[in-house]
């Protein structure tokens, strides 16, 4: 098992744990201060179907009282009405400040709950149990909360770091292949930030396709050590955060303009990232070499790297300017001048933008 310290808001610090069968022994938990016995797992049919009995029984078996609240699944259900479903549910169960939510399932459950516990009652704790890749390795950590908007993806959130985060990486072996491959869009995006030897893991395709332990474990260990790293240099994004932010700016108005669901987050991200990359290449930032990598890494995994449809251009502007992150009238990205080297806040002009578009669609 292996641990870090997060360090959130105000340099208080949450523990993050992360190993296979955490959920099978104890021998950690006595390290994680409750503020009560009394905890409600949020969590979704699907993953509910499969995990909660599990989660239930371990914290059942430590003493806890625990409930159970489940929404439906989807990235189409992250919206304010399921907020204000899972409000409703926790008044029944005579919810107090001193409980306790779960999070348990991917990062639309760790988003949802996190923002419900960060208003329910003007703020519960929370701790957060992911049970994809991309949750474990990116939505789990730096405390970023929300929900979606007719207008927009997370255009509703907060800033709410957990209070701890349980990473049982074998929930990981029940994710279909295509959450698992996504997820992996996340994970080479931080790699691909970091540079330098750790990029050499990405070479392992074979065993990282079969879901081999030691390179599971040791890919979400360096990603969320990174992520750790950024976060709490800069917990509010007002600087480098936003590096991680790499391929989100295209890769958000692609999924919104897809329809949340049809394109998977991690795939909408990978062919972000590509069209970022080569935009990064026509204004001189991006080296070939690097867009070529980095098209040879996500293409290994089976993640786009070329849009299999037109994008109706009104539709994608649209969806571009309601990103939170444009100022000012233009779209702020992030490119790499190599792996491990990126630059930020870099102001694009939306034709521009629609131009890297077009070589996406060829
Ligand atoms: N807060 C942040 O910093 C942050 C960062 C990145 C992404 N996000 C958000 O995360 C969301 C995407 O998260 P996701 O990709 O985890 O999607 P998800 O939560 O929708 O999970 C993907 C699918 O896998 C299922 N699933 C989850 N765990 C499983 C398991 N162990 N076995 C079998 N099935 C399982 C889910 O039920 C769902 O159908 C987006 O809403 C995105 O905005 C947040």
């Amino acid at each position: 098992m292996r641990k870090l310290a997060v360090c959130g808001e105000n340099g208080k610090q949450y523990p993050v744990f992360l190993g296979w069968d955490l959920l099978e022994r104890d021998d950690w938990l006595e390290e994680i201060k409750f503020p009560s016995s009394f905890g409600v797992i949020v969590t979704n049919s699907r993953v509910g179907s499969l995990y909660e009995e599990r989660v239930s029984s371990f914290f059942s078996r430590q003493g806890f009282t625990i409930q159970v609240v489940t929404i439906p699944d989807g990235e189409e259900y992250k919206n304010l009405s399921t907020v204000e479903f899972i409000y409703k549910q926790l008044l029944n169960l005579d919810l107090d400040r001193k409980s306790f939510l779960l999070a348990l399932g991917g990062g639309v459950i760790t988003d949802i709950t996190g923002f419900v516990a960060s208003t329910f009652l003007r703020g519960i704790p929370y701790f957060s149990i992911p049970t994809t890749v991309l949750a474990q390795v990116d939505s789990s950590i730096g405390g970023k909360t929300g929900v979606n908007l007719p207008q927009g993806k997370n255009l509703v959130g907060t800033f709410y770091p957990p209070a701890g985060v349980f990473i049982d990486l074998s929930f990981l072996r029940t994710l279909p292949p295509r959450e698992y491959k996504e997820g992996l869009a996340e994970v080479a995006k931080t790699f691909f930030l970091a540079g330098g030897e750790i990029l050499s893991l990405l070479e392992k395709r074979e065993q990282i396709l079969s879901r081999e332990e030691e390179i599971l474990e040791e890919l979400i260990f360096q990603s969320l050590s990174l992520k750790k790293k950024i976060v709490e240099e800069d917990e509010k994004e007002k600087g480098i955060r936003s590096i991680l932010n790499y391929g989100h700016t295209i890769g958000h108005a692609l999924e919104k303009v897809e329809g949340y669901g049809k394109l998977r987050h991690g795939e909408a991200i990978a062919l972000g990232m590509m069209g970022e990359a080569i935009l990064g290449e026509k204004l001189s930032i991006t080296p070939s070499k690097v867009v070529d990598k980095q098209r040879e890494i996500l293409a290994n995994f089976h993640l786009p790297t070329q849009l299999k449809f037109k994008i109706e251009r009104e539709e994608f502007f649209a969806a571009l300017r309601q990103d939170k992150k444009k100022e000012r009238g233009k779209a702020r990205l992030v490119f790499l001048k190599d792996f491990g080297q990126p630059i930020w806040g870099v102001e694009v002009e939306e034709e521009k933008i629609g131009e890297a578009l077009s070589y996406l669609e060829r």
